[in-house]
């Protein structure tokens, strides 16, 4: 049958269920910030005696944050660790929970195959305005999102180790998913207390700005958030590049070409070529990547 889709498949779903799967680094502090923000998250992983050790590294978590927030009001503090602590509940086997989630967000192994049979098993289950997610750091998500019936309601969903003290994360979108899927998800992002930034692959901020690959998989304002909120630089690439001065950059860039011509991180920019002879050098002329005030 060929599918359709459905109203309900492409409306905006507003994600107040979430099971998360996978217990271990990530997927346990996911799931405590979903739950510390009132989300009903259910905690997914292979065995009673891994999801006793999440739960429990979850609880000593919270002791920490509730320390600083709460310093004053112990009594409080603990109010808060167990109402947190409510909104969570485990399983090994996930079915229940699944019928009735929003979000599925998968924290497994890095592992193609192992992912792709996981969202195969889960489509079968999942009510059909369930948007699944992946929390992978590697791996393409139109891969992972190939072995559903549901490519719209895939996305990467990248957060940040620690994730409760991160702030950024990355939405990452295919160019099968949805633009009500990637909304839903910047939309809860958000209701998390993070700071999303959008891409349409993982981590493109590691080559040169300008350069013509990486406007083509995020926008120069979020690849800077991205760096700053989720590498911890001061600047972001961009903004960096204004300081310092586009002509000294270019100068810089055009003798690592020279150098390595072969490369194609170092391929000219015509960005950044253009910005130049446009005496478009950053900072110090009000206008570069960005537009600056006097
Ligand atoms: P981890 O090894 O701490 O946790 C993975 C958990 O998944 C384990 O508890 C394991 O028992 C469980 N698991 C494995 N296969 C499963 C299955 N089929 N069903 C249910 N549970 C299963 O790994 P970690 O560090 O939390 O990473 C998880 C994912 O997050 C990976 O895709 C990784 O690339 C990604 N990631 C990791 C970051 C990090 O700094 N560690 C940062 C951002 C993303």
């Amino acid at each position: 049958i060929k599918r359709s889709f459905s109203s309900s498949a492409v409306r905006n779903v507003v994600i107040k269920n979430v099971t998360i799967i996978g217990g271990g680094q990530m997927g346990a502090g996911i799931a405590q910030v979903a739950a510390s923000t009132g989300h009903s998250v259910t905690l997914v992983d292979m065995t009673d005696d891994i999801l006793k050790k999440a739960m429990k590294g979850i609880q000593s978590s919270l002791r920490r944050v509730v320390k600083k927030t709460f310093s004053g009001d112990p009594e409080s503090g603990d109010d808060f660790i167990q109402k947190v602590m409510q909104n969570v509940s485990t399983s090994t086997e996930p079915s229940a929970a699944i019928a009735t989630s929003d979000l599925i967000l998968e924290a497994i192994v890095e592992n193609m195959k192992i992912k792709q049979d996981l969202f195969g098993f889960l489509d079968k289950m999942a009510p059909e305005h369930t948007i699944f997610a992946s929390n992978t750091s590697s791996l393409p998500i139109s891969d992972i999102a190939s072995a559903t019936s549901r490519p719209d309601r895939c996305a990467g969903l990248h957060f940040f180790n620690p994730v409760p003290l991160m702030k950024l994360v990355e939405v990452v979108a295919t160019t099968s998913t949805s633009p009500e899927t990637s909304e839903s998800l910047l939309n809860f992002t958000k209701a998390l207390g993070k700071t999303p930034v959008c891409c349409k692959f993982l981590n493109p901020c590691l080559v040169c700005p300008g350069h013509p690959w990486v406007h083509r998989h995020a926008s120069k304002e979020d690849i800077d958030t991205g760096m700053k909120l989720g590498a911890g630089y001061p600047m972001g690439p961009f903004e960096l590049s204004d300081y310092v001065g586009l002509d000294t950059i270019k100068f810089i860039m055009d003798g690592w070409s020279k150098k390595e011509p072969d490369n194609p991180i170092f391929a000219p920019s015509q960005l950044l070529n253009k910005l130049v002879a446009e005496g478009k050098l950053g900072k110090k002329t009000l206008e570069g990547f960005y537009k600056y005030n006097k």
